[in-house]
């Protein structure tokens, strides 16, 4: 499977965003926008007015880290979600909002905590386009990388799920490639794409080159 590479702008100067989308956009597949509620997770960032503002032609894959994600995910879609994964431990109703994800006709995202065991996601496989591993506690940029994550990621290809795994948390060129030969298909990164002299190289080196 072709590697996918997806700039966190979480890392990135929100003062000058289209300029810092536009900066990697050559050299990735798809923009992570990671919206935080501060319920969820323990930090707030942006919301909807934001990322109807994001430029792009790129897909948008947009992270929802907000207790019942299920209220705003029409919000979402109309913004330009191209992508909306919701948190399994956020859900009051995950088939109900993986459906009403999938009723929009967009790609219907799954995320678990590094707390949360894979096997929980079973019931659901066949509903979802994407699954992304987190690597880290959600809510924060340049965090350290989690190798749980290679177990549950070998997991769901083991039960044959063709869908993209994405990974989210602490990825650089080495735990990036671990990711991938585990079978993940797009890598997320916020710190070692925006923080890069040389953010062309950084994309690079996540798809091994
Ligand atoms: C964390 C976010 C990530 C974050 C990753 O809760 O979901 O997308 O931006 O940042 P890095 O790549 O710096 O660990
Ligand atoms: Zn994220």
């Amino acid at each position: 499977m072709k590697i996918k590479v997806a700039p966190s702008i979480l890392s990135a100067d929100f003062g000058r965003l289209n300029e810092e989308v536009a900066s990697v956009e050559s050299y990735s597949d798809l923009i992570h926008v990671d919206v935080m509620d501060g319920h969820f997770v323990s930090n707030i960032t942006i919301g909807v007015p934001v990322v109807r503002c994001i430029e792009t032609g790129l897909p948008l894959d947009v992270h929802l880290m907000i207790d019942s994600p299920e209220d705003y995910i029409e919000d979402f879609v109309k913004a330009g979600a191209d992508y909306i994964t919701v948190h399994f431990e956020a859900c009051k109703d995950v088939k109900g909002a993986l459906k009403m994800i999938q009723k929009y006709g967009i790609g219907v995202g799954i995320s678990i905590k590094p707390g949360t065991k894979v096997q929980v996601l079973k019931p659901y496989l066949h509903l979802l386009d994407l699954i992304l591993i987190m690597s880290v506690e959600p809510g924060f940029g340049g965090q350290k990388f989690m190798s749980s994550a290679l177990e549950k990621i070998k997991w769901l290809r083991e039960q044959g799920f063709k869908g993209e795994i994405s990974v989210d948390g602490g990825i650089n060129g080495e735990t990036g490639s671990a990711c991938v030969k585990a079978g993940a298909s797009i890598l997320v990164a916020g710190n070692y794409i925006f923080g890069a002299k040389n953010r062309q190289k950084a994309c690079e080196s996540l798809r091994g080159k």
